[in-house]
């Protein structure tokens, strides 16, 4: 049986696989469109009119192995805990509202194989800095090089020309605005792909609570000037290569020098910023009042959960008026 919301009554017809003497092991994973996406949460089955385990078809692991990554099913939220968020208590949880009211086509940046809970009626382009071999070759602690999501396109968020002017409905980007030179001009640049009624979503590290505790936290200051002042040597970059391997990836001393020198001239992408959920939002203050988001309906921002240490980020997303 289906629920009136249900996912199928979407348009949108999938099945649940899943492979037990494999390396997904218990997972299931809702599978359509030549994509698999990991069921997080069992009240998704009951939320999408799958009963459990009737629902589920036993498959041999090359079945979801052929399968694309796609993002992990996300649960709804309703409108009133969009009001409300302190009802949410979990960062997946916070992760799901921030792009619960998405709908359309758009990008994520920069998804490597953690993808965001985009909902799954949304037509999804993602977009790296690396193609798929160099992030598999550069793979993170854990990550399965069949997870990665393999990009669509191949660009730079501050730099998005593949893509067309007011073009998409979303832009999402999760743990990487931090990795950009520019943020502003970052931020200017991916509104400026997004269609009325359209969104940007971003998560965010907290300075507090991430490897970048001991460094400085960014002034606005030092934004405005990263906007404003061409460096095409990219000198104003060396004092983040420096601070960074000295307060985040501490060097020994014996390398520290050679270290932050290579990684500058490779244009390695380091935090270069540091922000606080307030000082984040006073650079889109400050962005606002310079005219860069133009349109801008809403900003809505949640801080770090104040309860979970685990927690190491912050969530805004800024809409587009109609
Ligand atoms: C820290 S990982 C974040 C992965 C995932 N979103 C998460 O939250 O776990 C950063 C990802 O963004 C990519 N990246 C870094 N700088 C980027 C940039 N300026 N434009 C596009 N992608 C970038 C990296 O290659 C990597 O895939």
């Amino acid at each position: 049986m289906l629920t009136e919301n249900g996912i199928l009554n979407q348009g949108y017809r999938g099945v649940l696989l899943r492979s037990l003497a494999s390396r997904h092991g218990e997972k299931v994973f809702y599978c359509a469109r030549g994509r698999r996406h990991w069921i997080t949460d069992a009240r998704w089955l009951a939320e999408n009119g799958f009963a459990w385990p009737s629902d589920v078809i036993e498959v041999h692991a090359d079945v979801l192995d052929a399968l694309l990554p796609g993002q992990n099913a996300p649960l709804r939220h309703d409108l009133a805990t969009w009001r409300m968020p302190d009802r949410v208590l979990t960062t997946w949880g916070m992760r799901e509202l921030s792009v619960s009211r998405l709908k359309g086509s758009g990008i994520e940046v920069g998804a490597g194989a953690n993808p965001m809970p985009i909902p799954l009626h949304c037509q999804i382009k993602y977009v790296d800095i690396f193609d798929v071999s160099q992030l598999q070759e550069h793979r993170y602690d854990g990550q399965e090089s069949l997870d990665i999501l393999r990009p669509d396109i191949v660009a730079m968020l501050g730099k998005l020309d593949p893509i067309a002017p007011e073009s998409l409905d979303f832009v999402v980007a999760c743990h990487v605005i931090e990795h950009t030179r520019d943020p502003i001009a970052a931020i200017a640049d991916a509104w400026d792909k997004i269609k009325r009624g359209g969104s940007l979503v971003l998560v965010v590290p907290e300075i507090s609570r991430t490897f970048d505790k001991h460094r400085a936290l960014t002034e606005l200051d030092h934004l405005i000037g990263d906007f404003k002042e061409s460096d095409p040597e990219r000198m104003r970059d060396m004092q983040h290569f420096q601070e960074f391997y000295a307060k985040a990836f501490v060097t020994p001393a014996e390398s520290y020098v050679a270290t932050w020198k290579e990684k500058w001239a490779e244009d390695f992408p380091i935090h270069y910023h540091t922000w606080t959920h307030q000082s984040f939002m006073e650079m889109i203050d400050w962005m606002m009042s310079e005219s860069l988001l133009p349109g801008l309906q809403e900003a809505w921002s949640r801080p770090p959960l104040p309860a979970d240490e685990g927690c190491i980020e912050f969530w805004v997303v800024l809409r587009k008026e109609e």
